[in-house]
C-alpha cells in the first residue's frame, strides 16, 4: 500500500505533476524576480504571475484579477483583512468555530486597540444560527467574520445569510475560505461577502507559501496596507501606491510558489470543481458508512447533509488519545492524519473534546481514493481490536 495521506486540510499532498514541473522550470531556467526587470526571463515570470491572478479570480469569482491579492498563506490573508480594517472603538462578530488565524488577531486587537468582540457558538448540528449574528449587532459593528467550512468538522456555514445581515447594516463580511476554496465552487461576485481569504496550498493544490485575499470593488478604501515597500511600480514616489494589487503586495513575490499555483489552478479548472466536490463527498460518505460499523469510534457532525459538508471528518477512538492514535497510524500503517485541537479550540469546546486532547481528523483531496478509505478503516479496526482483545 502506498503512503496514505489524509491530512489535506493542513496542506494538500500530492500536488498535480504540472505543479512540480512549473516550479522546476522556474527554479532551473528562470530564477528572476517578478515585476523588477526587462529581461526575457522577467517578462515570462510577470506573465505567469498575471495568469495566476487571472485564474485565481476565475476560480474565486472575483470581479477582476487585480482584486486578488497574493499573500504567503491563509493566516497572512486574514491578518491583512482584520488588521487592515479594524480601528479603535470597533465591534466585531465572529463564530467560536474560527481558526486561530482569526482568533489570535482578534485577541491582539482587543488588547492593543480595545476592540469589542462577540463570539457566536454553533448549534448542536455544527452550524451557526444567522439570527444570533443579527441579535449581536451593535451600532459600531464594523465587521463580521465567519469561516466557510469548519476545519474540524467539515460543516459548511451559512455565509450567505450572515453576509446579508452584515450588508444590511453596512458592516463588512469577511469569510475564511481556507477549507472550501478548491473543494467547491465559490463566487465572491455572487455572495454578500466583501473579503474572501484563503490558502493556495490546501484545496487549490499549490505549494506552501501561497495565499490570497480577494477584495470586493470599493472595499479596498476601507482596508489599510500593513506592509509598505518596493512594488516595482511608481518607484519615484515615497508613498505606497493606491492601485491594486500593489497597495498590499510589497517586496518580492513568492515566484516559484506562484508558478506552482498557476499550474494547480489550471489543473483544477480543467478537472472542474463540481467533479472534485462529488468525488470528495463520495469518499466522505464511504468513510462515514464504514466507521458506523466500528462501535468504539465516534464521528462528529455525521448527520449533516452532504450539501452542508466538505471532505473533513473528525473522530475519536475510545481508549486512545488522538495524538497517540495518529502516531500509531503513521508508524504502523503509513497513514498521515492530524490529531489535536487543529488550531480551533472553540470548535473543540462545542464538541466537548477540548479537555480530552481534541480529535483525529481525516481530510480528502482529489487524489484521495476509496482504497485510502478502506486502508484507514481496516487499520482503525485492527488498532481497536488490539486494545479490546490483547494477544494472550
Ligand atoms: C479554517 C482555516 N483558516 C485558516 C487557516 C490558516 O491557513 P494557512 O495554514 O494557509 O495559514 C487554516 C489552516 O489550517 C484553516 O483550516
Amino acid at each position: 500500500m502506498p503512503r496514505c495521506y489524509l491530512d489535506n486540510a493542513a496542506t494538500s499532498w500530492p500536488k498535480p505533476e504540472c505543479v512540480l514541473a512549473a516550479i522546476d522550470h522556474y527554479q532551473r531556467e528562470l530564477g528572476v524576480a517578478a515585476g523588477r526587470g526587462a529581461t526575457r526571463a522577467a517578462f515570462e515570470v510577470d506573465a505567469v504571475i498575471a495568469r495566476c491572478r487571472l485564474r485565481a479570480a476565475q476560480v474565486l469569482g472575483a470581479e477582476s484579477p487585480e482584486r486578488v491579492i497574493f499573500t504567503f498563506n491563509g493566516t497572512d490573508s486574514l491578518n491583512l483583512a482584520l488588521h487592515g480594517v479594524l480601528k479603535p472603538g470597533d465591534h466585531v462578530i465572529a463564530s467560536t468555530l474560527e481558526h486561530n488565524s482569526v482568533n489570535r488577531p482578534l485577541s491582539e486587537l482587543r488588547q492593543r486597540i480595545g476592540l469589542q468582540t462577540t463570539l457566536i457558538p454553533p448549534e448542536a448540528n455544527g452550524r451557526v444560527e444567522p439570527a444570533r449574528f443579527r441579535d449581536a449587532l451593535r451600532p459600531n459593528t464594523r465587521l463580521i467574520a465567519l469561516l466557510h467550512a469548519s476545519n474540524v468538522t467539515g460543516v459548511i456555514q451559512p455565509i450567505e445569510d450572515v453576509g446579508t445581515i452584515a450588508r444590511n447594516v453596512g458592516a463588512l463580511m469577511l469569510v475564511d475560505a481556507a477549507q472550501s476554496a478548491g473543494h467547491l465552487p465559490i463566487s465572491l461576485r455572487e455572495l454578500p461577502v466583501d473579503l474572501l481569504a484563503g490558502s493556495g496550498h490546501k484545496g487549490l493544490l499549490g505549494p506552501l507559501g501561497t495565499g490570497w485575499l480577494a477584495i470586493r470593488a470599493g472595499v479596498e478604501d476601507r482596508v489599510t496596507s500593513l506592509r509598505q515597500g518596493g512594488t516595482g511600480s511608481l518607484s519615484e514616489d515615497d508613498h505606497q501606491p493606491d492601485r491594486l494589487p500593489d497597495k498590499y503586495e510589497s517586496g518580492n513575490h513568492n515566484a516559484p510558489g506562484l508558478f506552482g499555483l498557476e499550474a494547480s489552478l489550471a489543473w483544477l479548472q480543467d478537472r472542474g470543481l463540481d467533479v472534485i466536490r462529488s468525488h470528495e463527498l463520495s469518499l466522505r460518505r464511504l468513510l462515514l458508512d464504514q466507521l458506523a460499523e466500528l462501535p468504539n469510534v465516534h464521528t462528529f457532525c455525521r448527520d449533516i447533509r452532504d450539501e452542508q459538508a466538505v471532505g473533513v471528518i473528525s473522530l475519536t477512538l475510545a481508549g486512545f488519545d488522538p495524538q497517540e492514535l495518529a502516531a500509531i497510524l503513521d508508524h504502523d500503517f503509513d497513514i498521515q492524519t492530524r490529531a489535536g485541537l487543529h488550531c480551533a479550540p472553540g470548535a473543540h469546546r462545542s464538541l466537548g473534546t477540548f479537555e480530552s486532547g481534541g480529535t483525529l481528523r481525516v481530510s480528502f483531496s482529489p487524489f484521495s481514493t476509496s482504497d485510502d478509505v478502506e486502508h484507514f478503516v481496516q487499520s482503525l479496526r485492527q488498532i481497536a481490536g488490539e486494545v479490546m482483545w490483547p494477544a494472550t
